[in-house]
């Protein structure tokens, strides 16, 4: 009987182990982001931009361009807001480098200082063609806020003007960006980790 109860536990405790979500591991905490963009939204302000039209780059950015916009709007600015949907087309989870636009802005960019606002800059390529594109259609000037950089990563030349973090080389979820459609909803940027025992990958947030 004894056995028979002992034997039971283990099954109950293998099911779950085998069914439980994959656990995240925080890489920046929601408090920790919040406090960023309040001094990113600074930063911007202090280069005092005129006429200014936040670019957000769909899908990933969605979170992180409604953080700043706010934030921008406590330092005393007044953006306007586009949206422009590009994808790269991904190997996996690697950029093959070509970029497609799946839904352009709809405000005509002559003249006005834009900024840019995307999740991540890794290779660099979908920041470059979307300042490239918006410069190429007569915007003063193009400057770009990206949440988190991943150095040494860059397939062409670009400097973001603004950036979040520094982000170490793993793939992240969440604050927006996913991984197969999953983990955008998350107030936080973290690492999905299937593996428990693997080590740590970086200090832990504050
Ligand atoms: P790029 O290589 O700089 O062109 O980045 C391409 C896009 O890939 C970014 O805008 C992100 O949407 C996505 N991306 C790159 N690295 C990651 C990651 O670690 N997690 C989720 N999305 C990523
Ligand atoms: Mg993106």
């Amino acid at each position: 009987m004894v056995v028979k109860r002992k034997a039971q536990t283990l099954l109950d405790f293998w099911t779950i182990a085998m069914t439980a979500a994959p656990r995240i591991r925080v890489l920046f905490d929601e408090g920790t982001i919040a406090k960023r963009n309040e001094t990113l939204a600074q930063e911007i302000a202090a280069d005092k931009p005129q006429n200014l039209l936040v670019v957000a780059v769909l899908k990933g950015s969605f979170m992180f361009a409604a953080d700043l916009i706010r934030a921008l709007h406590r330092t005393g600015l007044a953006p306007q807001v586009e949206f422009v949907h590009l994808s790269s087309y991904l190997d996996g989870t690697i950029s093959t480098g070509n970029v497609a636009i799946l839904r352009d802005v709809e405000s005509d960019v002559r003249g006005r200082d834009v900024l840019l606002v995307d999740d991540i800059l890794e290779s660099g390529r979908t920041v470059t063609f979307a300042k490239d594109l918006l410069m190429a259609r007569g915007a003063k000037s193009v400057k770009t806020a990206v949440l988190l950089e991943k150095p040494g990563k860059r397939a062409v030349q670009i400097h973001p003007d603004y950036v979040g973090f520094t982000c170490p080389d793993v793939f992240v979820v969440g604050y927006g960006m996913d991984v197969a459609h999953s983990y955008r909803q998350l107030p936080y940027v973290g690492v999905v980790d299937h593996h428990d025992s693997s080590p740590d990958l970086f200090d832990k947030p504050e």
